[in-house]
């Protein structure tokens, strides 16, 4: 992954321009396009990314799974996830990483990693992927009260290259455990960092109750035990409440 990179000084999203060099070129897979300054970055559930010039990393990877169906998609967000808790828990000293579904990185309490990925389908299988990361890494002020980056957290500045070495090492290998087969050890490590999964947290609906995360199904759908039983919810159906 990333032998072949496309840098732009400033672009609007590298998840759209990996999009455009997909309709334009035939793109090897690892295929990187990153950029020192987003100018409308695209968050998940039509959010906005906002991230300061030349301070962190905003990229995306263009990947092919062909190998993966459609109904198992999510564990692309799984191994994005965990490949960034590795990366966190090599570079952070004593940092406490946590995902919170679906795959957002909470470190030491508050957010410094958010992922958005964008799949196309072909027949019933996952033609490409673009596997979007925005992490916060020498930024110290951000102005969102749960938003964090590793230089707050460990009190220095990372060189950028460093943690994107660490982060795309451990994007490959999750990714070829993946095109291996390994999907049971990926769910558990997933299931393992869940913020939430098997303690029982506050949620909202379309009403707020207690539950617990007793699984993620391949689709992505979250499953919580409530008083009244175990329910499914989809992306943008339920929200996690912090306090
Ligand atoms: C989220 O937590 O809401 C997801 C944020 C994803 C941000 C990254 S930055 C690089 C890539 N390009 C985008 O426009 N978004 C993703």
């Amino acid at each position: 992954m990333g032998k072949v990179v496309e840098y732009m000084p400033s672009c609007h999203s590298t998840n759209d321009t990996a999009r455009e060099m997909l309709v334009s070129t035939d793109i090897k897979e690892g295929t990187f396009v990153i950029t020192d300054h987003q100018t409308a970055g695209k968050g998940q559930r039509g959010n906005s990314w906002f991230s300061a010039e030349g301070k962190n990393l905003t990229f995306s990877i263009i990947l092919k799974p062909g190998f993966l169906s459609v109904d198992k998609q999510f564990y692309l967000n799984m191994i994005g996830s965990l490949a960034v808790k590795a990366m966190l828990n090599e570079l952070v000293n004593d940092g406490h990483v946590e995902v919170k579904w679906p795959n957002d990185i909470i470190l030491n309490g508050r957010k410094a990693c958010g992922i958005l990925i964008e799949n196309s389908v072909r027949k019933s299988n996952i033609e490409y992927s673009i596997v979007g990361i925005g992490l916060n890494v020498n930024q110290k002020s951000i102005g969102l009260e749960r938003a964090t980056s590793l230089v707050n957290e460990a009190n220095r500045e990372y060189p950028l290259q460093q943690v994107l070495d660490s982060l795309l090492g451990h994007l490959e290998s999750l990714y070829l455990k993946l095109k291996s087969g390994k999907e049971q050890e990926i769910k558990e490590r997933y299931l393992e960092s869940l913020l939430g999964y098997k303690r029982l947290r506050k949620y909202r609906a379309e009403y707020i109750f207690d539950g617990e995360i007793i699984d993620v199904r391949d689709s992505g759908h979250l499953e919580i035990r409530t008083p009244g039983g175990s329910e499914l919810f989809d992306f943008k159906e339920v929200e996690f409440i912090w306090n």
